[in-house]
């Protein structure tokens, strides 16, 4: 009987393993790792700053600081920045012929970061140096340096912002030599379950302490899969950030996934700040909430200290600052910014045939078809499987004349097959990851027997960029894009399913110091292929490059989109993309979206639909699924569900001029697309913690339905602010309180911003390229003064064109009932000069909506910019808004997009 129970217990354990998949024990948590070990919540040595060291020249606060046990020394450097950010920087004070070479530090050259930012110095002021502490001031920014022991304060406009080593958690392990036979846990070498981490170097990490006084709430730190004000870890795992390849991972924890950005926002009212560490290795990050206090420490593997402080004050000046370092958004490919249909796999030509006619036949809009690995010739990525995929380039140019592109995947892992072109000429060239030996690294990954490219030269990188010119990509054309998939870079039979950290890249640099970075450099040489590619194909304004890419780090949203990886059909994994997203929204990465349907498992209808009416509002938007699972396009869930989702997606289309701006907004300040609530009424601390609904950009909320089988869900409307129902046009009261909301299978609730002017075009078409002559609808919703505004962005959606002034910017303002139209001033000192992209001079807004006019019985007139009069219409019969009070269209005011025009309302007496 005893044992019956413990054979089932095991059985059930192994049950629960295979159903969860996620295997926990292949993964390493802070215990199972020194560094971790050594610093996690241990005070450090003492640090002092030599006060007579400490001094302000010009731009530069420097000092030496000095563990005072251990009698070695740091460099620390503190930098004033025009935009508010403050950077610290401590590396240490190394003799390299001593030690070989110096601690691994990512400079501008790397192209993570932006070499104009270096250039954005500020002189610093000193307010005050006695033998305690030095005080700096630099605009609203003051700092103050404390001795002994080492701390640092950042006040923002008289406000305590930030506190360095308040706690005394600081560490900075120094060189050691290995016959110095200093016993220390996991210095010198380290097993975790089979694998040996060899550690040459000995012990570098860091330990930061870092708190936010007066901060409740942290977010950022992303990929993981977990809440988006990021939970406490006392008691439980840090988080980790450390880019590997989680099979069925799950909706909930503190694990590293596919990227990293060790960046973080700290949000009170009054102040926002951000804090972002620029190290690649591998990082584990604890949060602990004293009463109103939020305290965080940082603890890397190596590298050295290059801290950015951004100040704020606001939300969207943090994410400027720190769009200003790493810089902003790429502008996408506006294809891109459509719905995407990916499998794996679809499995031959007919099938994508087939795919591709069936959104036709059931008049859905679609933008992109994705091959995933199986297209290829035995996983040997730029070639083709001859049998399933015998004419790519007849098959890829009859989807483009639909207007549509094609996607194939490319991985960095490469066969080791001397027959393969590829790896013969990387082999012969000597650009594969070394392994400590100096020979070639070899992996397990899906072709077998691999080796993988060194993309951290920059060397290897132009060869893989030229890789993608039409002439070596055999079978591809103008109209095919990639995807990056396994760069973490994925590794099925290395430690955690990665490379072991004393592997060898360029210029003698461990695996362990660029871990992160590989899959950013990896996104970055493919992304430059299609950049060249384009060149080569479309002239002088080239072709926007199209890379989505699994692995990310600081820096990859100037290359190219990511999505969440390998996620779940279940309710839980479509309710945790949304933190998700928002996380990486609020770290700089907005171009980002999760799989629809979930990459694992089979969705009922009833979850297709919910996640593509969720996924209509992703920045990234695309439907992808496991081999292993059934067929799941669009139509296949019969009615009603078909209609549904031919509404979500068709909802996305009509929303995309909308969109697109939001992009360029990306592109020029570092925006977020996907927001959080607060970043819009960042004095409302009731919605510090919502993570169930959010705004597209400023204008639009989005309360998904997240759960199954409900028939309301509570919504919270910010107060402050009028709502309006996007689907009635009816505004909503109650605005502050919970309320319940009605809900049925055929929408979300989604609401129009009182005070917002938003952009659309309302033909449904095949793609967004057959929307490009559509005329616009305006919705002109207002708030309480009866005031709105909004932009609108456009330019050919696909070039460069736009970087020398080919595009339009205009800007519409709803006042005193005059709706004016203007050239959009960008208020940025990137973008100074006005635009003007020629066919936006054929375009017209055919529609104008007001939704929330001041009552009147009578009805309205508008006044045209020509002196004519024209009725407005009541709710507008055949407008979905036909029954909204207070909704009022203005049809066919033949109002020409690029021109500045003034349309006077007069409410009828
Ligand atoms: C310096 O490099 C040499 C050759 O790589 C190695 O044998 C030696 O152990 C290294 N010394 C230190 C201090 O790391
Ligand atoms: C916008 O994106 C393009 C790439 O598409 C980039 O070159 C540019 O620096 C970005 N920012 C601005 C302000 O143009
Ligand atoms: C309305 O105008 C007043 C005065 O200009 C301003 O204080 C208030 O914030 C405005 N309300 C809205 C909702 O914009």
């Amino acid at each position: 009987m005893i044992r019956w129970i413990v054979s089932s217990a095991i059985f059930a354990i192994y049950l629960l393993e295979l159903s969860s998949g996620f295997k926990e024990h292949e993964f390493k948590k802070c215990k199972d790792t020194g560094f971790c070990r050594r610093h996690r919540t241990k005070s450090g040595p003492k640090f002092d700053v030599l006060h007579e060291t400490a001094s302000v020249s010009g731009h530069e606060l420097r000092a030496t600081l000095r563990n005072m046990d251990a009698g070695k020394t740091f460099n620390l450097i503190v930098r004033a920045h025009s935009s508010g950010t403050i950077r610290l920087l401590l590396d240490e004070d190394l003799d390299p012929s001593v030690t070989n070479g110096t601690r691994y530090r990512i400079s501008p050259e790397d192209s993570v970061t932006l070499p104009s930012f270096e250039t954005t110095v500020t002189p610093w002021k000193t307010i005050s140096k006695t033998t305690k502490d030095i005080v700096v001031v630099s605009g609203d920014v003051q700092v103050t340096l404390t001795f002994a022991a080492f701390k640092m304060l950042v006040v923002v406009k008289g406000k305590p912002a930030l506190s360095l080593n308040s706690k005394g958690l600081f560490d900075m392990e120094h060189f050691r030599l290995k016959e110095e036979g200093v016993e220390c846990d996991g210095c010198w070498s380290e097993t975790f379950l089979q694998f040996t981490d060899s550690k040459p170097h000995g012990p570098e990490a860091m330990s930061l302490d870092i708190a936010f006084p007066g901060f409740e709430h942290v977010y950022g730190l992303p990929e993981h899969a977990t809440s988006f004000a990021l939970k406490p870890t006392v008691g439980g795992e840090p988080y980790r950030l450390y880019n590997l390849d989680v099979f069925e991972y799950l909706d909930s924890s503190p694990f590293g996934l596919y990227g990293s950005i060790p960046m973080m926002v700290a949000h009170k009212v009054g102040l926002t700040i951000g804090v972002f560490w620029l190290n690649a290795a591998e990082m584990f990050v604890d949060v602990s909430k004293e009463g109103s206090n939020t305290a965080t420490q940082w603890i890397a593997e190596s590298g050295i200290v290059d801290l950015f402080i951004f100040t704020g004050p606001g939300p969207a000046e943090v994410q400027q600052q720190y769009a200003e370092v790493t810089g902003p958004t790429a502008m996408p490919q506006q294809f891109s910014v459509g719905y995407h249909q990916c499998r794996w796999n679809y499995k031959d030509e007919a099938d994508v045939h087939l795919v591709d006619s069936g959104f036709d036949e059931h008049e859905i809009p679609y933008d992109v078809i994705w091959l995933d690995i199986e297209h290829t010739n035995g996983k040997r990525y730029l070639t083709w499987d001859s049998h399933l995929f015998p004419k790519p380039i007849e098959l890829q140019n009859d989807v483009a004349s639909r207007g549509r592109e094609t996607v194939t995947i490319v991985d960095p892992h490469v066969k080791r097959d001397h027959s393969y072109y590829i790896f013969q000429e990387a082999q012969s060239e000597g650009y594969f990851v070394k392994n400590p030996q100096g020979g070639d690294f070899e992996g397990w990954c899906w072709p077998g027997s691999s080796s993988y490219l060194d993309v951290t030269n920059p060397t290897v990188r132009a060869w893989w960029a030229q890789q993608f010119a039409l002439d070596k990509y055999q079978g591809s054309t103008e109209h095919l894009y990639i995807w990056n998939d396994m760069n973490e870079p994925s590794v099925f039979n290395g430690p955690e399913i990665t490379m072991q950290k004393d592997l060898i890249h360029h210029g003698n640099v461990e695996h362990r110091d660029v871990h992160n970075l590989y899959g950013l450099f990896y996104h970055m040489g493919t992304a430059e292929g299609l950049t060249l590619r384009g060149y080569q194909t479309h002239g002088e304004d080239g072709d926007r490059p199209f890379v989505l890419s699994r692995a990310f780090f600081s820096g990859t949203q100037r290359v190219g989109p990511i999505w969440t990886g390998d996620n779940t059909a279940d309710w839980k994994h479509l309710a945790v993309s949304i933190p998700m997203l928002l996380s990486l929204g609020v770290t700089g990465l907005p171009f980002s979206g999760a799989d629809v349907g979930g990459f694992f498992g089979n969705p009922d209808a009833e979850l297709i639909t919910r996640w593509n009416q969720l996924g209509t509002y992703y920045p990234f938007f695309r439907g992808h699924a496991h081999l292993e699972t059934q067929r799941r396009e669009p139509w296949l869930f019969g009615e009603p569900a078909t209609s549904r989702i031919r509404a979500a997606i068709r909802e996305r289309y009509a929303l995309m001029p909308y969109i697109y701006t939001l992009f360029r907004h990306a592109n020029i300040s570092g925006q977020p697309i996907m927001r959080p609530l607060w970043f819009e009424f960042p004095d409302a601390k009731e919605l510090f913690h919502v993570e169930d609904s959010f705004l597209l950009g400023s204008a639009i909320l989005v309360s998904p339905v997240l759960q199954q089988g409900v028939d309301n869900v509570d919504l919270v409307l910010p107060k402050g602010a009028r709502w309006f129902n996007a689907h009635s046009g009816e505004e909503t009261q109650g605005a502050g309180k919970p309320v319940k909301t009605k809900v049925d299978m055929e929408s979300i609730p989604v609401y129009y911003k009182g005070g917002s002017i938003v952009p659309r075009r309302e033909r449904p078409r095949r793609s967004t390229r057959m929307q490009m002559k559509d005329p616009f609808t305006l919705i002109v919703a207002l708030d309480g003064n009866w005031s709105a505004a909004g932009d609108l962005y456009l330019d050919d959606g696909r070039s460069f064109a736009f970087l020398r002034g080919q595009y339009t910017h205009r800007e519409f303002k709803f006042e005193g009932l005059k709706l004016r139209s203007a050239v959009h001033n960008s208020g940025s000192a990137v973008v100074t000069s006005v635009g003007s992209w020629a066919p936006a001079q054929d375009l017209e807004v055919e529609r104008v909506v007001f939704l929330g006019l001041p009552k009147t019985g009578k009805g309205y007139t508008a006044r045209m910019p020509d002196g004519t009069e024209v009725s407005l219409e009541a709710g507008a019969a055949s407008t979905k808004f036909s029954q909204a009070e207070n909704a009022w269209v203005l049809r066919q005011p033949k109002l020409g997009v690029d021109a500045d025009w003034v349309v006077e309302l007069v409410a009828h007496k």
